[in-house]
């Protein structure tokens, strides 16, 4: 492990304009981030990847964008109101807090002081709506994206030809009122969840449960620079609504590990829904002249940190130079392309016109700064897979030098292929 690792991510994270601490110029608000340029292009090729992958190349799934507000019995309903709890404990000495469930022993992890008896707090937050005094309504800022999925479920079966099994795809903000928000990214109190919600017949929810599980690491595999960091954690202390529940984890992480959820929720969330709304929320099978409540396989994970795991994943430094080795499906460019000279109106232009036409199609950073070597490692440093030097030659024979972002080789490719040669790396 590379030291310092989570001290340079979040300064990379910073310098080139991923992430930024939230309202910083009033002394930031513990708990809450801002993707910088860089950032919001990686988060939303991320998001792309995850929608794509579960809408195309699955049958049966569809997805929605529910509202973060929703009516408050909602979440009696859902166990949040009475379960959603963090029992919190504070050292005597130093005052420092800690979730009761992440220490071993009875003393601070910090200064070795003595630990008071834990207190419960409940998580969700609280909002108010309405402008009257008195008339206000209180609820609460959605505390797991999910429940949404839930209250849509009888929406989307009657809009859809969709049969048993079948999943709704969601991904949105959740708020947490974390008692120990902290380790950049990893524990927020806004953050986004990318979720899976599988309706099935409740005979089949073992095999599902196997199937989902082993489906999500195939893909979190699929976009890890190093897929051995990954491995599965099976939880022994359930969540109110789950029966079984697994979590993939970067298990190499300075900080937590989990990453996603795949939760056996079974019947509990349209039961419960049912109850509290007096809406039948049954399934009806008309060919097996079947009425049940559905069982759901639930995959919960959370974008922001897949994000933070990809990047500390990707993170290699090299002699001198740091390179981000993402997948370049993920990263913020796909491309750069430089002119030789910045004082050669010939080269620029022709650079130009080069950036114009392949900015049409993917989204590719422009750098006439400084001597090419500082502009490759510039490059580098965020993740661009190719970068382009357009140089006399050029003018005369209409190709470039393409240089490799993890071999740092460099060939000589004709203009008119330089999409296909970024496509195939896509
Ligand atoms: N609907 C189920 C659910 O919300 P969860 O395990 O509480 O389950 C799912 O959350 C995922 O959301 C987690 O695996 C994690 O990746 C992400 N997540 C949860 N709390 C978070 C927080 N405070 N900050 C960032 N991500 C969080």
């Amino acid at each position: 492990m590379i030291d310092n690792l989570m001290e340079k991510i979040v300064s990379l994270c910073k310098r080139r304009g991923f992430v930024f601490p939230s309202s910083e110029i009033y002394g930031g608000l513990q708990g809450f981030y801002d993707f910088g340029p860089l950032g919001v292009e990686m988060k939303n090729n991320l998001k792309r990847l995850w929608w794509d992958w579960m809408t195309k190349e699955h049958s049966n799934i569809v997805g929605i964008d529910g509202a973060i507000i929703t009516n408050p019995k909602v979440w009696e309903a859902s166990g949040h109101v009475k379960n959603f709890v963090d029992p919190l404990v504070e050292c005597k000495k130093c005052h420092h807090r800690f979730k009761a469930d992440d220490i071993d022993g009875d003393k601070c992890p910090d200064c070795n002081g003595h630990l008071t008896e834990p207190k419960i707090f409940n998580i969700l937050v609280p909002t108010q709506l309405g402008v009257i005094e008195g008339e206000k309504m209180n609820t609460y800022l959605r505390g797991e994206a999910c429940q949404t999925i839930y209250l849509n479920y009888k929406n989307v079966l009657n809009t859809s030809r969709l049969k048993i099994p079948f999943g709704v795809c969601q991904i949105g903000k959740a708020f947490r009122n974390e008692v120990t928000p902290g380790n950049f990214l990893f524990r927020q109190r806004e953050f986004e969840q990318c979720d899976l919600q599988w309706f099935c017949h409740p005979n089949e929810m073992e095999k599902w449960f196997e199937y989902w599980k082993s489906e999500r690491m195939k893909w979190f595999k699929s976009i890890f620079t190093h897929p051995e960091n990954l491995s599965f954690y099976k939880h022994e202390k359930l969540a109110h609504y789950a029966k079984k529940a697994f979590d993939v984890e970067y298990a190499v992480s300075p900080v937590g590990k989990e990453m996603e959820g795949i939760h056996w929720r079974g019947d509990w969330d349209l039961s419960r829904h049912s109850e509290f709304s007096g809406q039948d929320l049954s399934y009806t099978d008309l060919e097996a002249g079947e009425k049940f409540i559905p069982n759901i396989v639930e995959t919960s994970g959370g974008v922001d940190r897949m994000f933070l795991f990809l990047l500390l994943d990707a993170y290699t430094e090299e002699e001198d130079r740091i390179i981000l080795k993402l997948d370049p499906r993920l990263t913020p460019y796909k491309a750069a392309v430089f002119p030789l000279l910045a004082n050669k109106p010939k080269l620029v232009e022709r650079a130009k016109e080069i950036y114009d036409n392949l900015q049409k199609y993917f989204s590719v950073a422009w750098d006439d700064r400084g001597n090419i070597g500082k502009r490759y490692y510039s490059q580098d440093e965020i993740g661009t897979p190719f970068c382009i030097t357009v140089d006399f030659d050029s003018l005369e024979d209409n190709t470039v030098t393409v240089r490799d972002r993890d071999t740092a080789k460099q060939e000589r490719i004709k203009i008119s292929d330089l999409s296909d040669r970024i496509k195939s790396v896509l």
